[in-house]
């Protein structure tokens, strides 16, 4: 009769702690579960970057928070992400600006065309005073920035081949849900289409597109490259990322812990260190494969770099005092 109890003791205990291992592999339960939204692939060095933060938030509360990231566009587009986020149905992202950019237009200035020398400088302004300013001032849009990701610097690519400026003229260009983005490839004679990132490669694929504009780690991951394989590397523009957190999420962390605010920007900065880094491989590593996959080139020459300047000078000229003085500051750091 006791070895029954006993053994009947051990049941119960065996299907107690099975019970609790499925609810909560990680041992204990998580009294706040935050969703994270990502459209690129698990591979990628945003999501990559994002289970980093995950693991980082998980162990800086003592377990209180988890971060489940949702890859692969799985919890939608980045406007309907960004929408979701502004009434708190979506907890945290990754997003790129020309998309945030809808939602919080002083963000444009970041990212005109041909703003920035070189990398270096658009780190300086991120890292600084103006890219803690944009950080915050993401909050009237019902979202708060976190940190700073890398996104290279864009160029087009094409399924004809384009060797000069002159070849883009007429074609039909895919870019993000922006008018700027619209506004400039329409600058350049071509025409813009806005479509969804993970719609793209089916609009290259199905020929509704000609082409379209992306940094290399993207042109590799989605495949474009099997349908475009003509790079015309022009680098129009540096297109920065944010982590975001939806202001309805930030109101709950905060009432579980004042100081969880501090420990969540702190795992963020930390996370888009490591993003940096895992950039800078993957750059380099997509434009070598892409090159190996017989995709071609073309780097335009100094009359159409000129020519690129010149067509893109009339989004400086209709920019308002203030955002003239911004360019200015950002372009003497
Ligand atoms: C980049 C960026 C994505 C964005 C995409 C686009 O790949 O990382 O977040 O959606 O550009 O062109 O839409």
């Amino acid at each position: 009769m006791k070895r029954l109890s006993a053994v009947l003791l051990l049941t119960g205990i065996l299907a107690l702690v099975c019970a609790c291992a499925a609810r909560d592999p990680a041992g204990s339960s998580p009294e706040l579960v935050l969703r994270y939204a990502e459209n690129q692939p698990e591979d990628y060095p945003t999501t990559r970057a994002a289970h980093y933060f995950a693991d980082l938030v998980e162990q800086r509360t003592q377990g209180r928070i988890r971060v489940r990231v949702y890859a692969d566009g799985e919890l939608g587009d980045e406007v309907s992400v960004l929408e979701q986020m502004s009434y708190g149905g979506i907890d945290l992202a990754r997003a790129s600006l020309s998309t945030l950019m809808v939602e919080c237009p002083a963000l444009m200035v970041l990212q005109l065309p041909y703003l920035y020398e070189d990398a270096g400088q658009m780190w300086r302004v991120l890292d600084g005073e103006i890219g803690e300013d944009f950080l915050s001032a993401t909050r009237r849009s019902g979202v708060v920035g976190l940190s700073w990701f890398d996104a290279g610097s864009r160029s087009f690519y094409t399924c004809t081949p384009v060797s000069s400026l002159e070849d883009l003229k007429g074609l039909r260009i895919r870019v993000q849900e922006n008018d700027l983005m619209s506004g400039m490839v329409a600058a350049l004679g071509a025409e813009p289409v806005q479509i969804p990132y993970n719609d793209v490669y089916s609009a290259i694929m199905s020929g509704k597109v000609d082409g379209a504009e992306n940094n290399w780690p993207s042109y590799a991951s989605t495949g474009h490259y099997e349908g475009a394989r003509y790079v015309y590397l022009d680098e129009h523009s540096r297109v920065p990322e944010m982590q975001l957190m939806s202001t309805v999420a930030l109101d709950s962390v905060m009432a579980l812990d004042e100081d969880y605010y501090t420990i969540l920007r702190q795992c963020a900065e930390e996370s888009a260190r490591y993003e940096r880094e895992l950039w800078a491989q993957t750059e380099q590593k997509a434009e070598e494969d892409m090159l190996e996959r017989g995709c071609v080139i073309t780097i335009p020459t100094a009359a159409d770099q000129t020519l690129l300047r010149e067509k893109m000078q009339p989004f400086y000229d209709e920019l308002t005092d203030e955002q003239k003085a911004l360019v200015a500051r950002i372009r003497a750091s």
